[in-house]
């Protein structure tokens, strides 16, 4: 009786212990614990060897060890069909993931890059500056005082809470932001979106972007910034674009012009894109103005610079034949999704 409590001890651990994580090894478990030559049959064929007074007992053990094994056999076999039926449900893990389809980089933000890399290669750096300026920044340092009749060139919009806060309408805050720093020589590009209130069309929006440039040492001069302008043009339009300046007028620069390149569609003979001029504006440019240097506490005596500023939708709009604008910004995937590679 002993032996027999020792065995039925023993084999319960090992039932216990038996891993079954496919159907062979539960058939493995079945013919091990409850096949014709099981250890189930032979402890019961045990029951002989057990004294009449105890065989009661005995028999009694033997079932409940018998019924054990039976039990977590069906747990097993249960345990097995619970993970087949997930398979059955149609999750193959074997299969492929389903692939993410790749976003692309906006094409705006495609001719910034190439714009801003174009410079940095010269050795500017890229500074950033508010959407939300004030009058001073956005106006007043750049030698554009209240009441300036040049300040009807840009149509401003002015936040309703306070009257000396402006959507900025050009980057040429941040260069009197650079400036206040008080950390010079500067070489800087400043990239942003700026904000405008004109009537939207096909060749209009009420927000754009731009391109801030400004280079402030001593001895910069107005050769300084058209070698800095013709090597941005050769890189961006190639080596056979023709550049001419127009002389033109800004407050915050003396004297100013504005670039025009040639027609880089019907290579010079006139198109639309070119009004059938020939040229294709660019930007405005200029040295910066010595009021300007002023405001921003930089001595302009010892100090010139250059600055520019060029607008980043239209030359978008040529490079990847966009004719209208209002594309831009309407976040329509069709739309978008045509500019995979890089500029
Ligand atoms: N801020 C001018 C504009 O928005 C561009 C400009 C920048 C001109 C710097 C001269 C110098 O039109």
């Amino acid at each position: 009786m002993e032996s027999l409590l020792k065995k039925i001890e023993e084999y319960k651990q090992e039932i216990l212990g038996f891993a079954v994580t496919d159907e062979k090894q539960a058939e493995e478990f079945r013919i091990r614990f409850l096949g014709t030559k099981g250890l189930v049959k032979a402890i019961m064929g045990e029951m002989k060897n057990v004294a009449p007074e105890q065989k009661k007992e005995a028999g009694q053990l033997l079932n409940e060890f018998k019924q054990f094994a039976e039990g977590r056999y069906e747990e097993l076999k249960a345990a097995l069909g619970s993970s087949a039926s997930s398979a059955s449900a149609g999750i193959d893990l074997s299969l492929p993931g389903d692939p993410l389809p790749l976003g692309s980089r906006h094409p705006v933000v495609l001719m910034k890059n190439k714009i801003v890399s174009i410079f940095q290669r010269l050795g500017f750096a890229v500074a950033e500056g508010p959407e939300i300026e004030d009058d001073w920044h956005n106006f007043g340092a750049l030698n554009l005082p209240e009441h300036h009749p040049a300040r009807d060139m840009q149509d401003t919009f002015y936040v309703q809470q306070n009257p000396d806060w402006v959507l900025r309408t050009h980057t040429s805050n941040v260069q009197i932001r650079e400036m206040e720093k008080g950390k010079l020589p500067i070489r800087m590009v400043m990239p942003g979106r700026v904000y405008r209130n004109e009537t939207i069309s096909a060749r209009s929006h009420c927000f754009f972007h731009q391109v801030e440039g400004l280079y402030i040492d001593e001895n910069v001069s107005f050769a300084d910034l058209k070698q800095t302008l013709y090597f941005f043009v050769k890189e961006m339009y190639g080596a056979d674009v023709k550049v001419r300046f127009r002389p033109s007028y800004f407050p915050f620069t003396e004297p100013s012009a504005e670039m025009d390149v040639s027609c880089f569609i019907c290579g010079g003979s006139g198109c639309n894109i070119c009004k059938k001029t020939g040229w294709v504006e660019i930007l405005g440019c200029g040295m910066v103005h010595p009021n300007v240097l002023q405001n921003c506490h930089i001595d302009p005596a010892k100090y010139t610079g250059f600055a520019f500023g060029m607008g980043i939708e239209r030359p978008a709009m040529l490079k990847y034949g966009i004719n209208d604008i209002r594309l831009f910004s309407e976040n329509d995937l069709r739309f978008l999704k045509q500019f995979t590679s890089a500029i």
